[in-house]
């Protein structure tokens, strides 16, 4: 079975390439990124013209909802969305009901991926037990079942001592902790950033200290073990420069920061549309900016959707009475896209922090078009203008404050494993 996918720009930081080339897939791996129109004849032929041939989008922070809340997504469902996104491996967070604490659900997690995925899943597991925050979860058992990191994201590991604990058993058995950094006790009833905007809408709010304190006590607890911190969700200036610093004293840290952190400001909640509620808070447009500066400069590594998805029940209700978060899968890459347009960030940049960089913090082997690696690979026209109607979302949810609006760059063609599994708008 041989795939030659011609006519566009291949772009794989992780093996430095970037220039017009064409690819070439045989028996589900990459058999060699070739001059223009130098590939077999004799291969499944699939023009890119115009397009932008990379690895496939790795997100290392999604919410699938399975087991527990299928009403909201299922990991076929989710799956199907991260397909029409780009996306050909996801990382799934813990906070499922069972939580995802020990070795029989991180197992059930990889059954249904295996049964019903289109994509590759790679489960997420608890540092504490029922994500209570109270004993550490079963790690090993976890481990051994094929959770890649750990993490309580959803909840927080408020108590520094068990966290220590979490990271020396993490950093034993090889994983890396994932955190939800805020500190809860300031959070209180917060419900948005603190500022000039909560002030004028009334809405109870939290500080952005309280996420810089979390950040301050995770990296500093990662220079405590030695263990592997990843810094979910970045949304503040301070933020940053406390990883920038943790980073410069050599400090095992990285981070990630999803699209609508650096996309949106607090003034989107100015709409009281429960879709721009997310934890933690959108910020102000300096956070912003010192969030996109971040990214350039290597001090956030990734960027990941958080797809979070929630029902209209959870939704349609008072700000302060909504549950958090939005999906993201389907708009992962159109809206980081963005900053490329801007020219805040190169497009190899974008890309590395879509590809090689996050499937390097959850330590899986995707993230590049190297010879002899899984053909997993996505095509996307980085000029195409479109609009997200999210009625026709393969989320099983519709959270987002996107609906409606004007997207650029779209995915054509997503292959997993050599498979095409979504093309032109389809899964296939
Ligand atoms: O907004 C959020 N939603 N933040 C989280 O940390 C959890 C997530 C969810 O599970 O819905």
């Amino acid at each position: 079975m041989k795939m030659l996918i011609e006519g566009g720009t291949v772009i794989d930081p992780a093996a430095g390439f970037e220039g017009p080339a064409d690819l070439v897939i045989e028996n589900g791996k990459i058999a060699g990124i070739v001059k223009p129109g130098a590939g077999p004849k004799d291969s499944e032929i699939i023009t890119a013209k115009g397009c932008i041939i990379c690895p496939g989008l790795v997100d290392i922070h999604t919410h699938l909802r399975e087991p527990g809340y299928e009403y909201k997504e299922t990991i076929a469902t989710g799956s199907r969305a991260a397909a029409a996104g780009g996306v050909t491996s996801m990382a799934c967070m813990a906070n499922t009901n069972p939580v995802n604490d020990n070795g029989s659900v991180t197992e059930f997690i990889l059954k249904q991926a295996r049964a019903y995925a289109v994509v590759r899943v790679y489960p997420i597991g608890a540092v504490t037990k029922g994500q209570q925050g109270e004993a550490l979860a079963e790690i090993g058992d976890m481990r051994e079942a094929g959770a890649v990191a750990l993490s309580d994201d959803g909840s927080v590991v408020a108590d520094s001592d068990l966290m220590r604990r979490g990271l020396e058993y993490a950093k034993t058995f090889g994983l890396c902790v994932v955190t939800h950094s805020e500190d809860m006790s300031l959070v209180g009833e917060g419900v948005m950033n603190e500022g000039f905007v909560s002030t004028e809408l009334g809405l109870p709010a939290a500080p952005h200290e309280a996420e810089e304190i979390m950040i301050f006590r995770d990296v500093t607890l990662a220079a405590l073990t030695g263990a592997r911190v990843h810094i979910a969700h970045v949304t503040t200036s301070g933020g940053v420069q406390i990883i920038r610093e943790a980073k410069k004293r050599g400090i095992a840290v990285t981070a990630e920061t999803c699209p609508h952190y650096i996309t949106l400001t607090d003034d989107a909640v100015r709409t009281f549309d429960t879709n721009t509620k997310v934890n933690p808070p959108l910020r102000t447009q300096d956070d912003v900016d010192a969030v996109i500066e971040g990214l350039a400069d290597g001090t956030i590594d990734a960027v990941a959707s958080d797809h979070a998805p929630h029902v209209n029940d959870d939704k349609e209700v008072e700000f302060i009475y909504a549950k958090s978060g939005m999906i993201g899968l389907e708009t992962l890459l159109p809206l980081s896209l963005a900053l490329v347009e801007q020219k805040k960030l190169s497009m190899s940049r974008l890309i590395r922090a879509l590809t090689e960089l996050p499937a390097g913090i959850i330590s899986i082997d995707a993230g590049t078009l190297k010879t002899g690696a899984g053909a997993d690979v996505t095509v996307f026209d980085p000029t195409e203008e479109w609009v997200y109607d999210v009625s026709k979302s393969l989320s099983k949810s519709r959270n987002t404050p996107f609906a409606g609006a004007a997207m650029r760059g779209r995915v054509k063609l997503t292959v997993v494993g050599g498979k095409v599994v979504y093309r032109d708008g389809t899964i296939v």
